[in-house]
């Protein structure tokens, strides 16, 4: 690792990287370790590295130098001990539940989620005997109710997906007197919010948004103290949701402009939330850059470099309405089912993220069916202003 990185600016952590000390060919920038397993001296260097008494690799699904490099530069950028990285995203959150529950065991979880980890949170719960409560991340005294002597973990999403609401975490750490906090941190990144920092546990990320952010990697992240992270390490190896070798690398590489990226899309997505704001098709705009957003105040206090490059609106219209905007849009504002690209897409929650809610699971939290889902990229703000407010305006289903 770079030495002395606790007193460095975030943009020079992440441009440098710390990997150079792990390698020993100097080459410029890292190689890929594109195998599956590393080939071992003797019985007795086989026993110094698994005991860890010597630094070595074994087998891809246990470790490998770029998942190593990827995780230690995210690590430092959190300000956690260390980190694993994993095949997805859901690969993260597997690992780590696998890591930290077991059957009979307790959950609370805020009530909106990307839709992903509330399946696999009910899935744990129809069918392994974990049991989970959902709360509202407003009610600090809602959390302290659910709680249970049998507790084991809270989860949340520092901004969540796709309302950015933002949790306010001293008051989550608070309420929780102890219980571990695990924080979905995709949307924030460590450059807007840093959840350890506010008493969080363990942080998580779809590798496959920000921290790449190019839209061609699927991979995940999770980092926090190295005692808890060895086991969630052992999970994602028995499990087998270990990263590849080379998207780790992709990732490194894409990590190293995440500053930047950050700083144009929360200037831009503030730019075209005010925009949005100003077209009556357009029913509600979700940012919490806004001054009508609920957390604005909160996002103030929490994020004060900005409020990261997603944000919703609502059409009014419903589904068609969307269904038109988007046609209107393919050539220029793709609908993908992702985000975080370096160009900017839309997508559709009720039917992608979502989809596996029902509606009124969906309404309850504020996911309607007019809802569109904004992920702000690197063009210049004049043209996408310009292409959505044309799009919008000739939408054909208006209210
Ligand atoms: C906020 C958030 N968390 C987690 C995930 C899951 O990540 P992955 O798709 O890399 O498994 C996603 C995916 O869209 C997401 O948006």
């Amino acid at each position: 690792m770079t030495e002395n990185t606790t007193d460095m600016n975030p943009s020079t952590v992440a441009a440098r990287g710390g990997w150079s000390a792990d390698f020993t060919t100097r080459t410029s920038s890292p190689p890929v370790y594109m195998t599956t397993a590393f080939d071992i001296e003797s019985l007795e260097q086989l026993d110094a590295v698994t005991g860890g008494h010597e630094k070595g690799y074994i087998y891809t699904r246990d470790g490998n130098p770029n998942h190593e490099a990827f995780a230690n530069d995210v690590a430092m950028l959190e300000g956690a001990e260390s980190g694993v990285v994993t095949a997805s995203g859901m690969g993260a959150l597997t690992a780590v539940l696998m890591a930290m529950l077991k059957s009979g065991d307790h959950v609370v979880a805020a009530r909106v989620l990307y839709g992903r980890t509330g399946q696999l949170l009910n899935h744990l719960a129809s069918s392994f005997g974990i049991k989970v409560s959902y709360f509202d991340i407003d009610d600090p005294d809602a959390l302290r109710a659910c709680l249970t002597s049998g507790t084991r973990l809270c989860i949340v999403e520092s901004i969540s997906n796709p309302l950015l609401e933002v949790a306010d975490l001293p008051a989550i750490v608070g309420a929780l007197a102890g219980i571990p906090l695990l924080v979905d941190s995709t949307f924030a990144t460590p450059c807007l919010l840093r959840p350890i920092d506010h008493g969080a546990t363990l942080v998580w990320h779809s590798v496959s948004k920000y921290l790449n952010g190019h839209g061609d990697v699927m991979a995940g992240i999770v980092v926090g103290p190295s005692n808890l992270v060895r086991k969630i390490r052992a999970m994602s190896s028995l499990y087998g949701v270990n990263a590849n070798p080379f998207e780790s690398w992709l990732a490194s590489r894409g990590l190293r402009t995440l500053p930047l990226r950050m700083q144009r899309v929360c200037e831009t997505a503030l730019d075209v939330a005010r925009f949005l704001r100003s077209f009556p098709q357009v029913a509600r705009v979700a940012y919490p850059g806004l001054d009508d957003h609920p957390h604005f105040e909160r996002a103030a206090r929490l994020l004060p470099h900005g409020c990261g490059g997603m944000l919703a609106f609502d059409l009014r219209g419903g589904r068609s309405a969307v269904d038109s905007l988007f046609r209107s849009l393919a050539h220029t504002i793709p609908f993908s089912p992702t985000l975080a690209d370096a160009r900017t897409t839309v997508s559709y929650p009720s039917g992608t993220s979502h989809k596996f809610m029902s509606a009124d699971e969906r309404l309850a939290c504020g996911i309607g069916d007019g809802l569109v889902r904004l992920s702000i990229g690197l063009e210049a703000p004049t043209d996408l202003k310009r292409e959505l407010g044309t799009a919008i305006s000739r939408m054909k289903h208006v209210e």
